[in-house]
């Protein structure tokens, strides 16, 4: 497997990128995987929001963020005041990484791998280019190692107000903010209001940006 970058279309705008992006075989992901799970909004939207991988229901539904961890960020999304119809979503990771517990049915989620995430990164790049967002919030920290540093800590750098990797900058140069995933607010270990609260504050933040 040699990445998504020979699968890419001659022409770029979303719906040839997702049309291609539905053949590709640029890792191993596409052989386990229901379907591609391709980026979905408005093609001049000034806010872009890139999540993991899809999750699920988003293989199933072929939609991203429409299982439990898009209905906490729908509701993120309303309470900071950002329609989601005017935001383009999408995931540094186009198929479903899972596991399956011996003997089980249910595929458990499990994080893509570095090789993979950099694999899938020509249709995020290409995402990017089209779109030309003003401003892209990273959910979690696969987005921003994929967008703004290999060994990006979100611990360090959340809220920041970022800029892309020089090597996807060329003329776009959207400012860059990294939060936390949806689901890290949906962990039972959490205090999971107050995760709820730092992400609507974080986006709020980053629409203000726009
Ligand atoms: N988690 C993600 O990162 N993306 C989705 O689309 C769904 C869950
Ligand atoms: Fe292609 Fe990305 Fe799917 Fe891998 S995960 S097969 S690079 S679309």
């Amino acid at each position: 497997y040699r990445g998504a970058q020979g699968y890419l279309p001659d022409t770029l705008d979303l719906l040839s990128l997702e049309t291609a992006a539905r053949g590709c075989r640029g890792c191993d992901l596409f052989k386990a995987a229901e379907q591609t799970v391709f980026g979905a909004g408005p093609a001049d939207a000034r806010l872009m929001l890139v999540g993991e991988q899809p999750g699920n229901d988003e293989d199933l539904e072929g939609e991203p963020f429409v299982g439990p961890a898009g209905r906490l960020l729908d509701k993120a999304l309303a309470a900071a005041g950002v329609e989601r119809d005017t935001v383009y979503v999408t995931n540094a990771v186009k198929h479903f990484r899972f596991d399956r517990a011996a003997g089980g049915k249910r595929r458990i989620h499990k994080k893509p791998s570095g090789g993979q995430i950099t694999a899938c990164r020509p249709w995020l790049v290409a995402e990017l280019d089209v779109v030309r967002p003003d401003v892209v919030v990273c959910l979690g920290v696969t987005a921003a190692r994929a967008l703004v540093e290999k060994n990006f800590k979100l611990t360090v750098h959340r809220g920041e107000v970022l800029q892309l990797d020089e090597e996807f900058r060329g003329t776009l140069d959207p400012k860059v903010v990294a939060t936390i995933h949806p689901s890290a607010a949906l962990r039972a270990h959490v205090d999971r209001d107050a995760a709820f609260d730092s992400l609507v504050r974080d986006l709020h933040r980053a629409a203000g940006l726009l």
